[in-house]
């Protein structure tokens, strides 16, 4: 979460867009790459993906510990959830793999907290109430970290960049779907690269 100030979430739909369109991502200064397992090419990105240099290739859209374990044995080095549930939580704990899982409210939070979890995506984020409703939030969870995720894109980032415990944002703006335009994603994830404050 502290590597970038933007974790694509990135959805892959031919396998061979994955290694060009990671390789853009990181020359562009965002190493820390999310695949969404939403598709048949998602675990053949990620063992692709891997051998791109610098990339640290991740799963989301993990729901369950069978997912996990797929995810696992492509390679993937964290995992991302739109939820929170104990199995998976439990699971990803025992695997020793960073976990990011999604919450959306005090409740959500607290379970994390029983099972030992500090660090949390707020999905969806804009959906959720925006940036006040995580300011709301997070004031009674002082300890706790975030990765605001759903809704987010290149105007609105940087407001929650600014809330200190916000350590990054995911958002699929810097990887758009289909063939990777290289270029224009190099372009995307520099300019993303450079917006913590
Ligand atoms: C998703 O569900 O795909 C992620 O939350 C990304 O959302 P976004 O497309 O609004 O960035």
């Amino acid at each position: 979460m502290r590597m970038a100030p933007v974790i694509p979430v990135i959805v892959v739909d031919e396998v061979e867009h994955a290694v060009p369109l990671a390789e853009a991502l990181v020359a562009g200064g965002l190493r820390v790459l999310e695949v969404t397992m939403r598709t048949p090419a998602a675990l053949p990105a990620i063992a692709a993906m891997k051998q791109v240099p610098g990339a640290v290739v991740g799963a989301g859209t993990v729901t369950n510990p069978d997912e996990l374990e797929d995810a696992l044995t492509a390679g993937s080095e964290f995992i991302v959830s739109p939820g929170l549930t104990e199995p998976l939580a439990r699971a990803c704990i025992g695997a020793q793999v960073p976990f990011l899982p999604g919450i959306a409210n005090a409740s959500d939070i607290m379970r994390g907290l029983d099972l030992g979890l500090r660090h949390f995506k707020f999905f969806p984020a804009m959906a959720a109430g925006g940036l006040p409703a995580l300011k709301a939030l997070a004031a009674p969870f002082g300890q706790c970290l975030f990765c605001p995720t759903g809704g987010i894109g290149p105007d609105n980032a940087g407001e929650w960049l600014a809330f200190p415990p916000v350590l990054c944002v995911g958002g699929s703006w810097v990887a758009p779907r289909g063939a990777p335009d290289t270029h224009k994603i190099e372009t995307l994830a520099r300019e993303a690269s450079g917006m913590r404050p």
